[in-house]
């Protein structure tokens, strides 16, 4: 375990995850495993920034462990854990917040648009919440942390972060780096491919969902928006069909100039539904994963108790050492 790299990332328990999701982020997630000490967290203090019901949080933070498990994340190999359960995520957090400006924070894009998304509940978790990232991504001296491109800005004020308080205190923190992929970093909307794809959409068949069954799958592809021309291929000025070939590469492994072979020739339909049953085969196992996993309640409250613990082990002895740095008295 020791002379490994470190990994961590977190997902938002905010329902169902998205291809984005997936094919940005979570997918990555299992195939690093084998090769670094992998730490994934479900981020439901990131999720209360937002409104949320109380009961549906519950479900959908348990709901999302088990979805991590189906996506292939396993808590034998990974630390798998809910962020709410290990206290340190929010005490390093509130140091953190020491050796962060207004100013900066005030510069997150995230921020500014969930700020416009919500005018009536601007609050100071909202503001904060790029803190508390870091703090996640410190608490375990990461080195790399996949995501998807939209969380490259948040990436850089923790790298920020971590050098100020290592100049400040004396090092400790890890500078962490963002593990992007080179395809699918960010994958679009199917109804307006120049934005993201988001479960936030109000148009339900903007966004697949990995637990959306093959039909509604296939339906969604059949209408995503593309252009006027009949050109399978990858160029500036085709965002529709960019986005599909790059979701319809995730999944076969197939590269764009493959892709653009194999339907020469053929209509914007044949390929649409091509791609559907493509992502359609490729979550199957998914769904049923899911369902097995989400059904054993106790089974999934060992996994996380145990995730927890090992996270605080983790985490408690660079989190004490910040502790020391700043000048707070041990307790014993
Ligand atoms: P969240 O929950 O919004 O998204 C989880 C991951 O999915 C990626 N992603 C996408 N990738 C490609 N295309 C898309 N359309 C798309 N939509 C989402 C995100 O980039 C992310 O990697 N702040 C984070 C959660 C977090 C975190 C952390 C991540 C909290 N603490 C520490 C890494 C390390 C978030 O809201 O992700």
């Amino acid at each position: 375990m020791e002379d490994k790299k470190v990994i961590f990332s977190g997902i938002q328990p905010t329902g169902t995850f998205t291809l984005g999701n997936y094919i940005g982020a979570i997918r990555n997630w299992g195939s690093l495993q084998e090769e670094y000490n992998c730490i994934y967290c479900v981020v439901n203090m990131h999720a209360i920034t937002v409104k949320q019901e109380p009961s549906k949080l519950r479900k959908n933070t348990l709901d999302a462990y088990a979805l991590l498990m189906a996506c292939g994340i396993d808590p034998e190999k990974s630390i798998l854990f809910i962020q709410s359960h290990v206290k340190t995520h929010a005490e390093l957090s509130w140091l953190l917040s020491c050796s962060t400006q207004f100013g900066e924070l005030s510069r997150m894009t995230q921020f500014k648009d969930k700020s416009r998304r919500h005018p009536d509940d601007i609050n100071a978790g909202l503001f904060t919440y790029p803190v508390l990232m870091a703090a996640d991504i410190l608490a375990y001296n990461a080195d790399l942390v996949p995501v998807g491109i939209d969380q490259k800005q948040h990436l850089e004020l923790a790298r920020n972060i971590a050098q100020r308080f290592n100049q400040r205190y004396g090092e400790l923190f890890t500078v962490p780096e963002a593990y992007i992929p080179e395809v699918g970093a960010k994958v679009m909307s199917l109804q307006e491919p120049s934005k993201k794809m988001s479960k936030s959409d109000e148009n339900p068949n903007a966004c697949i969902l990995i637990l959306d069954d093959k039909d509604t799958i296939i339906r969604k592809f059949k209408r995503a928006v593309t252009d006027s021309e009949a050109e399978i291929c990858y160029r500036e000025g085709k965002d529709g069909i960019n986005n599909l070939m790059t979701i319809y590469s995730s999944v076969t492994g197939k590269n764009f100039d493959e892709i653009t072979s194999e339907f020469s020739g053929k209509g914007y339909g044949d390929f649409k539904l091509a791609v559907g049953e493509a992502v359609a085969d490729h979550l199957a196992p998914i769904r049923e994963k899911f369902a097995q996993f989400s059904s054993d309640k106790e089974y999934l409250k060992k996994c996380y108790t145990e995730g927890a613990e090992k996270a605080l082990a983790y985490s408690q002895r660079i989190v004490s050492k910040a502790y020391r740095k700043v000048g707070f008295v041990d307790k014993k």
